[in-house]
């Protein structure tokens, strides 16, 4: 099973939609995991709730701070815990520039209104006095400008007759309690899953000098014009979920050895594993890109043409 994804929760209230993204996360084929919920006010009710789920908290208030100075106590904490994605659930405190810049793209709010419409507080009064017929919310990406970064999902919720701000504040969390996860799970797919890994591979084979890309046993195989394939990418290919890197070891032996030291990481793998290559695992969460690269130039030298393989580089 692969790693999930570390997620840290910021709250300042009640927490409803940080209980859905936990609730959401126990699911086995959820791609992330909540592993910090921090809050700006100690008498935040969700740290009680999070804490009861054996999920570590921080409370820190932010009086008497300034706000890049509390940010940083904030940003710590997310490192300590390694976390990876920040998503912010109800947390009424604006983020500093510094902050936003280096979460850029890994950092989520929810809002309760169809962004860009209804902007700031007091979002359903506000809908209620436009007369709006339609409301929902709005799962987007932070940045500099309060509510206005690129929207990842919305849901839309009927405006009833009679509806006052709490009543149709209720039924948004509702809405809001199915959106979060789903957005959220669906970025972090969208950058740990096969398809990321497969780009990330692509772009490192295709900087090597006259590589190429074809499918071959159903696998995207990289080969060396004039040259033999050095490399292939396998995505779940006897439905074992398995997502790898099959490059060529020195042999059989280098083989052996690889899996020896770290059987994390290597594998044999079914149908080439015989004729001296190695599968190294992409799916643990865990890549380091520049061994990755490594051994796609190993693996590219070893199956080019004589004229190419004693290139300088
Ligand atoms: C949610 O409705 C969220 O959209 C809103 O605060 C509420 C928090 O509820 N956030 C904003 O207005 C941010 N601009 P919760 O604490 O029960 O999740």
């Amino acid at each position: 099973m692969p790693e999930k994804a570390r997620v840290g929760v910021l709250i300042s209230g009640r927490g409803s939609n940080m209980a859905a993204l936990i609730y959401a996360s126990r699911a086995d084929d959820c791609p992330y995991e909540i592993v910090l919920v921090a809050a700006n006010d100690p008498a935040a009710p969700g740290l009680a709730l999070a804490a009861a789920e054996g999920i570590p908290t921080f409370a820190q208030p932010h009086q008497g701070l300034k706000r890049a100075e509390f940010d940083a106590l904030i940003e710590a904490e997310l490192a300590r815990h390694g976390v990876e994605y920040v998503a912010l659930a109800g947390y009424m405190r604006l983020l500093s520039g510094g902050f936003v810049a280096r979460w850029q793209g890994r950092c989520l709010n929810i809002h309760p209104s169809l962004l860009p419409a209804h902007k700031g507080l007091d979002v359903h009064e506000a809908v209620l006095a436009a007369g709006e017929t339609v409301t929902g919310c709005t799962v987007h990406l932070v940045t500099p400008e309060l509510d206005g970064g690129p929207i990842l999902g919305q849901t839309r919720v009927a405006v009833l007759p009679g509806d006052t701000p709490d009543s149709l504040a209720t039924r948004v969390h509702y809405a809001e309690h199915q959106l979060y996860p789903r957005v959220l799970a669906g970025l972090v797919r969208a950058e740990t899953g096969p398809e990321a890994l497969l780009g990330r591979i692509r772009n490192l084979a295709l900087a090597l000098p006259e590589a190429e890309e074809k499918l071959s046993h159903g696998m995207n195989g990289f080969f060396v014009r004039g040259g033999k394939f050095f490399a292939y990418f396998i995505r779940d290919q006897h439905g074992d979920g398995i997502t790898a890197l099959l490059v060529k070891a020195d042999g059989l032996e280098e083989q052996a050895q690889l899996i020896e030291n770290d059987s994390n990481l290597y594998y044999r793998p079914a149908y080439f594993g015989p004729s001296g290559w190695i599968g190294i695992r992409l799916d643990t969460g865990d890549n380091d890109w520049s061994h990755i690269d490594d051994w796609l130039t190993r693996s590219w030298r070893a199956s080019a043409p004589k004229r190419l393989a004693m290139l300088p580089f």
